[in-house]
């Protein structure tokens, strides 16, 4: 069918594996304890911190927008006009939003999203990244769809 299974087994902390989901790139990222303490710290600076704009499933409003704390899993398209945000860590991020160590920034028309795909203010992009639907099947598998 159109569902993706994924073994995530081999992703390392930090970082983030590209699939093909209905033509589409979804990510997966394994986000470390610090990335996940920093979603905390910005939610004034964000549009829609608890995802109520969007059709997306229920486990996605809230702070860290998954099933599992450590798997962020997002259509890697914008919400603007479609570009592909770069995933921006190790502090490169933070040069963009003071504070903020990691998260995606579109080069198109720079638009800045958190390591939970929700979109800052004062950007083009209306809506935070997109979460697919998804479910575990085992610890080290994911199926898309
Ligand atoms: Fe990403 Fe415009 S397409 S900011």
């Amino acid at each position: 069918g159109a569902d993706v299974e994924v073994d995530i087994s081999g992703i390392q902390p930090g970082q983030l594996i590209r699939v093909m989901w209905r033509s589409k790139p979804v990510w997966i990222v394994r986000r470390t304890p610090a990335t996940l303490e920093a979603l905390a710290t910005h939610e004034d600076k964000l549009k829609d911190p608890n995802s109520e704009a969007e059709q997306q499933p229920g486990f996605a409003q809230n702070r860290y927008r998954s099933l599992k704390e450590e798997y962020l899993i997002l259509v890697g398209i914008c919400t603007h006009l479609g570009c592909s945000p770069q995933h921006l860590k190790d502090g490169a991020f933070e040069e963009i939003v003071e504070g903020v160590p990691d998260g995606f920034f579109c080069p198109c028309h720079g638009s800045k999203f958190d390591m939970a795909g929700r979109v800052f203010e004062n950007v083009p992009a209306p809506l935070n990244l997109v979460v697919p639907p998804y479910q575990f099947v085992d610890d080290n598998t994911v199926i898309i769809g």
